[in-house]
């Protein structure tokens, strides 16, 4: 085993002092991610989405160029707002994040043909059971050797809801109020329900676990009672690495206080920089952990080709694939606006509506180059439909490298979150023209050092949760007592 520590196996390596970036390709299990209508474009692949081809041939695309990780996103439930309510028919057409399988299942396929990528999957804390997540993750962390993510999400959309037979969301603060508690329960089921030592394979005896070394957890909590045991054996990571992603107030402490890697979401680096900053400082004032011990991704997309001109001509290409109905639907679900009422020619910045004025004004601001720019619909859509929200890097590989090392040097980021416009498209772009000169650069590793580890080994040098990672006390380790939980009978 590794000597526990902060530094990311790709810091380690090579004599170049900067630091080596870690990067993530952003994915979700559908047709349309992150650009409604691309579903169309000849270098997409995702309508495959059903395929496990699909998802094994990317993955070694992206284990092969030495990626670190493939993050799928989730969510449970239609985009509707837009033309509702409850009417997700105008992003159908766009595949706009409907349809939208389960991510977890293509985790098994793809590490079976990948040595060294890091899974990443969402699962929400508001709908999951915490027994039946710690089970599903267990099983996957086994199947893969350790290389699974858990990207850890409160959800956000009403459509989720309501089928899962509430009338509304649970409350904003609240949802991460029982997320605190759904940590502490998988905690104890992932870490302290067997000892490391409980499964002995002894032939001889004819004793396949210990069951002195196995015991039950007895939670009973505000909002979870969960008795235990742990149906699972201890899987290699135990805890599975952890992502995160809140803004909110209760988000920014909830990953403060658990997640290993916090993506971070703004379109300037200027604004990234305070909220690494602010996450940083809550993780060791309030909750006593080294800051170093949480790597801050920055969302990104990159339309990159060989020169300035080309990406600018790929841009527009790409563009002319783009839903704007479905660009719209996503917008709906995001901000929980109706946008359908309005004109093409309303420019939202002079809106009487607080509430889209609030979201556009924050855009029209800080998106490069918008600033005298009218914010329509659009336009709105303009913006959606090449990756989201996320900033966007676009230009040759030296204008694209040179913003990626400019955001890492204005802000203290760990590395980035690339989202794709086409699937493999945009990563086999990346591949091709971005990482040869990140490499140049010294910015990125061209091996992987230490092949076949864990996830947490790979990003934090540990296999398990760190000393100062809430989690950590919940372990029970071989040859000792079992840690007493405090609101717990043992
Ligand atoms: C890069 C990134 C990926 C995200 N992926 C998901 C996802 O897959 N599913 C989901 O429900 N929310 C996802 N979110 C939303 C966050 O979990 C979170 O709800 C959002 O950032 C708002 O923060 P808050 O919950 O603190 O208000 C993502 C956010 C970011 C920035």
């Amino acid at each position: 085993m590794s000597v526990e520590g902060s530094r990311n196996e790709s810091e380690e390596q090579g004599s170049s002092k900067k630091k080596q970036l870690i990067l993530n390709a952003f994915v979700m299990n559908s047709p349309g991610h992150l650009a409604p209508g691309l579903w169309k474009h000849p270098r997409n692949n995702t309508s495959e989405y059903t395929q496990l081809k699909f998802w094994t041939d990317l993955a070694q695309l992206l284990d092969q160029a030495n990626f670190h990780a493939i993050f799928i996103a989730d969510v449970l439930g239609g985009y509707d707002v837009y033309k509702g309510p409850a009417n997700v028919s105008p992003g159908v057409p766009a595949a706009a994040q409907f349809p939208v399988n389960d991510p977890l299942y293509t985790v098994p396929a793809m590490a079976a043909v990948t040595k060294n990528l890091i899974f990443g999957v969402t699962a929400s804390t508001t709908y999951d059971q915490p027994y039946a997540l710690a089970r599903r993750f267990s099983t996957v962390d086994h199947l893969s050797g350790g290389r699974v993510a858990w990207n850890i999400v409160t959800s956000y959309l009403d459509s989720a809801a309501r089928n899962f037979g509430l009338d509304t969301q649970v409350e904003h603060d609240e949802r991460y109020r029982i997320a605190d508690e759904y940590l502490d329960v998988v905690y104890k089921l992932w870490e302290g329900s067997w000892r490391d030592d409980a499964v002995v394979k002894d032939r001889e005896s004819g004793q396949y676990a210990d069951p002195e070394r196995i015991r039950q957890i007895h939670h009973k909590g505000k909002y979870f009672t969960v008795p235990g045991p742990h149906i699972c054996e201890p899987s290699p990571q135990r805890t599975p690495f952890l992502f995160q992603a809140g803004t909110s107030k209760a988000g920014k402490e909830f990953g403060a206080k658990h997640a290993e890697a916090i993506f971070v979401s703004a379109q300037l680096p200027e604004l990234v920089k305070p909220q690494a900053d602010a996450i940083r400082a809550l993780a060791k004032d309030q909750f006593g952990r080294d800051p170093s011990h949480i790597k801050i991704l920055a969302g990104m997309t990159i339309i990159v080709a060989e020169t300035d001109e080309a990406a600018e001509r790929k841009r527009a290409e790409l563009l002319s694939y783009g839903d704007k109905e479905g660009a719209l639907a996503l917008f709906g679900g995001w901000t929980g606006i109706d946008l359908s009422s309005y004109t093409d020619d309303e420019d939202f910045r002079f809106t009487k509506e607080p509430s889209i004025r609030s979201v556009i004004d924050r855009w029209s601001k800080t998106v490069p180059g918008s600033e005298n720019l009218p914010w329509n619909k659009p336009r709105i859509a303009e913006y959606l439909t090449l990756g989201g929200i996320t900033p966007k890097a676009i230009g040759s590989p030296k204008t694209v490298v040179d913003e990626l090392e400019r955001w890492v040097e204005m802000t203290s980021i760990d590395g980035f979150n690339l989202t794709n416009i086409t699937n493999p498209g945009s990563f086999e772009d990346i591949i091709e023209f971005v990482l040869p000169e990140l490499q140049r650069r010294g910015l990125f590793r061209t091996k992987v050092e230490k092949e076949g580890v864990t996830a947490r080994e790979a990003l934090l040098g540990s296999p398990w949760l760190l000393e100062d990672h809430p989690g950590r006390k919940f372990r029970w380790a071989a040859g000792e007592e079992p840690p007493i939980y405090p609101e717990t009978t043992v």
